[in-house]
């Protein structure tokens, strides 16, 4: 026997559902190739991130999450070499311009969440600043409902090849107006 067919969906038209601007995509897909593609990924996402903005990375170890921040530290012009906090769990790299500071977390040893977020004393303030965070997923959606997850899969479980897939996924009214198809090349 046939499977039903699927109920019509009256927002397939627009699948971000009737209340949201037609054209405007909350989830883009892209397949990066090299390690200096998904720096240049990063630069050109530093141009649509503003103050107060979270990032959450996800992607397992050596999935290329550091290197996505390079480049977003590139494009937000701020001042230190974006590397992995191995012995810190956040780097604040202040702004060369007046833009915003970028805090760069690795939340990999943040048991606590949230609170231990909170007590960081990062002598900064997060509403003011693009807080970038690896290893996020369970402890800072708390943060805000409004955030940007960008999951980094390798193609295959090749560990030598250099293919990325990466789901960028915005979420909140933040990110309603935001065309994520300004990161295609
Ligand atoms: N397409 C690619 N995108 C990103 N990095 C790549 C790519 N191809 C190869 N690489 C290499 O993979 C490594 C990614 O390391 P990176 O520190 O960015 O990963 P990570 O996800 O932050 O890991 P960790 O979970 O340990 O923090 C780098 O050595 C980088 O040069
Ligand atoms: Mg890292």
């Amino acid at each position: 026997m046939e499977a039903p067919a699927a109920p019509h969906n009256p927002s397939e038209q627009n699948p971000h559902g009737p209340h949201e601007p037609a054209g405007a995509r909350r989830t883009l897909e892209l397949t990066v190739t090299s390690a200096e593609e998904m720096l240049d990924l990063g630069r050109r996402l530093a141009g649509l991130l503003r103050a107060g903005d979270l990032v959450m990375l996800t992607g397992e170890l050596g999935a290329g999450k550091t290197t996505m921040t390079r480049g977003l530290g590139e494009g937000l012009n701020v001042r230190g070499a974006v590397t992995s906090p191995t012995f810190v769990i956040a780097r604040v790299h202040p702004s060369l311009g007046d833009g915003p500071p970028l805090v760069h977390v690795d939340a990999y040893r943040l048991g606590g969440g949230l609170d231990e977020m909170e007590d960081l004393d990062l002598d900064v303030s997060l509403p003011e600043s693009v807080v970038v965070v690896e290893w996020g997923e369970g402890k800072v959606e708390d943060l805000t409902e409004d955030r940007l997850q960008i999951l980094i899969a390798r193609a295959t479980g090749d560990t030598d090849d250099d293919v990325r897939h990466v789901t960028l996924t915005a979420l909140g009214d933040r990110w309603a107006l935001a065309d994520l198809d300004a990161l295609k090349d």
